[in-house]
């Protein structure tokens, strides 16, 4: 199984659960269209399933091995085939069984599913004269089909290095590109298209057009699927699942941990308990909002762990970004099961992990996903703590969290709220994490975003926040110099966290931020702005 990415009943099932499509198990019965991704190991696996959601389809994400058999018993109205990091002409690369194209089922190859759909059916796959990663224009030689009302030319998103340079008469070329001389491609007899760029990507502009003509035109969906029937159908799955068990929810003041317990109050009410680890590395009076909010809104147990102690002690001396990581995941699990342990009878441990915490992670099942962060709340838990894991919102980007929580009823604020990771401000404190250091962090911190909430920008940006930098800087304060720390500022704009822009704010907001940290915060007498975006940086310094 991928990343159990199945919108149904995946979010329900163990990390390691196989796909209900693997499995034989009985399939859910929710959705009447619904289009399957069979993934050969793509980053965008979930982005690609997240795009037809956006188009009201029901979609999974399957093994690419995945039997016709089984494809028959989901009944899809139609199959994509994702990109992946092989070649199809290497040895061990994944393969689907090429009877699936005479299923009758539309199919759609996106980069490497183009190219094995070619492979398989009648066409020459090569390595490209040139990798071609990046933009690029592309001109359409046949305006059909998936191309029907695209402009002569568009801008698309390429990212490979082998191409179909020769297909049989069998397929009819719609669109090349200076480089690739097959950008997409048609079957003359059978309903298979194929695209050597990314629609699913918001930098192939008329990548949802595309998508949009495959899901409506070609497969024949109506579009009736919505987030609504996600949290009905998780709600009942999770009463299934659990049963009279009792559940444990780790609390993070976050939207995704609010939304997970929300689920789950929903399902199983009073059997939930949930535990704050206040790790002493939370932004400034957090601790007392999530206790406002949580008494607010769940009649539940709660637990509030005060472990400000020993996330420091174990922080102590540590500079390099994954071993603090490493060290606040293990401080967090010991304080995570010294508490559990008190919770009689516990048989779950819930957790909000979102998908682009799965794939940055590189934990993504059957995925190429490289480790770019140890994200403390991926991996390791359940075996260390001895609970089966429900992660309902694993296959969920962070606006589709957001949106659930509106469904659910949780206040605006919270739902709004920027995210905060899960080790805290240690990763915004560069360098050593002192409780000292801390404290001047939270202060900038709350100006910053006193301030972008002032100026009413609030929910216009996705991310902002205050790092500070193990460096120091001249200055002078009054008539006397002064050497103190260097802070940064960090405001991104993003839909979905794995791409992001900097934000452009206005001069006169980060004047009067800069202003007021440098007056107000003692110990910083320089402010920077961080206009990176991501990638090549991350939205986090650490
Ligand atoms: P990066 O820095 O990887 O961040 O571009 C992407 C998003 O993930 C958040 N983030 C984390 N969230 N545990 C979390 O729960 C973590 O370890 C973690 N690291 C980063 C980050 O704040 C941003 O929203």
């Amino acid at each position: 199984m991928t990343a159990a990415a199945k919108l149904s009943s995946a979010p329900l099932a163990d990390s390691a659960a196989p796909a209900s499509a693997t499995t034989g198990a009985p399939l859910p019965s929710i959705a009447s269209e619904r289009v399957l991704v069979l993934d050969f190991g793509s980053q965008y696996a979930q982005l690609i399933a997240r795009r037809v959601r956006e188009n009201n389809v029901y979609c999974e994400i399957v093994r690419h091995d995945i039997s016709p058999e089984q494809i028959r018993r989901h009944a899809p109205r139609g199959l994509i085939l994702s990109g992946g990091p092989k070649s199809v002409y290497e040895p061990g690369a994944p393969k689907c069984d090429p009877a699936i194209f005479s299923l009758g089922i539309p199919v759609l190859g996106i980069c490497y599913g183009m190219q094995l759909a070619c492979d398989t059916l009648g066409g020459k796959v090569d390595s490209a004269p040139a990798r071609e990663y990046g933009r690029a224009r592309c001109w359409v030689t046949s305006a059909q089909g998936l191309l029907a009302g695209v402009p002569e030319h568009f801008d698309v998103w390429m990212s490979h290095g082998d191409q179909v340079t020769r297909v049989s008469d069998e397929f009819v070329p719609l669109a090349r590109t200076g480089t690739c001389p097959i950008a997409a491609v048609k079957h003359n007899a059978l309903p298979v298209y194929g695209v050597q760029f990314h629609p699913e990507v918001t930098h192939t502009p008329l990548g949802s057009h595309m998508l949009h003509n495959f899901l409506t035109a070609i497969c024949g969906c109506s579009g009736t699927w919505k987030l609504g029937d996600f949290a009905r159908e998780t709600i009942d799955r999770l009463k299934d699942k659990i049963g009279s068990d009792r559940v444990i929810c780790g609390l993070s003041g976050g939207v995704d941990s609010a939304v997970t317990a929300a689920l789950l109050y929903r399902a199983i009410g009073p059997q939930l308990s949930c535990i704050l680890v206040d790790n002493g590395l939370l932004r400034k009076d957090e601790q007392a909002a999530v206790l406002a909010e949580f008494t607010g809104h769940f009649k539940t147990d709660l637990h509030v762990v005060q472990g400000e102690a020993r996330f420091l002690d174990a922080l102590a001396g540590i500079v390099e970004p994954q071993e603090k990581r490493r060290r606040i995941g293990h401080a967090f699990i010991e304080c995570f099961k010294e508490e559990a342990v008190k919770i009689k009878g516990a048989k779950y441990l819930a957790q909000g992990t979102l998908y682009p915490d799965v794939i940055e992670s590189g934990a993504a099942v059957d995925g190429p996903a490289a480790t770019i962060k140890l994200h403390h709340n991926v991996g390791g838990l359940p075996a260390e703590l001895g609970f089966d894991l429900v992660e309902p919102l694993r296959d969920l980007f962070k606006d589709e969290v957001r949106r659930l929580g509106l469904e659910l009823g949780l206040p605006e604020d919270l739902v709004w709220r920027h995210p905060f990771p899960g080790p805290g401000l240690a990763v915004r404190c560069l360098g050593e994490v002192t409780k000292t250091r801390l404290n001047v962090l939270r202060e900038a911190d709350a100006i910053m975003i006193e301030e972008i909430k002032a100026a009413g920008l609030y929910r216009q940006t996705s991310q902002a926040f205050a790092v500070l930098l193990p460096v120091q800087s001249v200055g002078v304060m009054g008539d006397a110099r002064t050497y103190e720390n260097v802070c940064a500022l960090r405001c991104v704009n993003t839909d979905d966290f794995m791409t992001a822009d900097w934000t452009h704010l206005p001069y006169e907001v980060l004047a009067t931020i800069s202003t007021r940290i440098i007056n107000e915060v003692k110990g910083v007498n320089r402010v920077c702005y961080d206009i990176s975006s991501k990638p090549p940086a991350t939205i986090e310094w650490e």
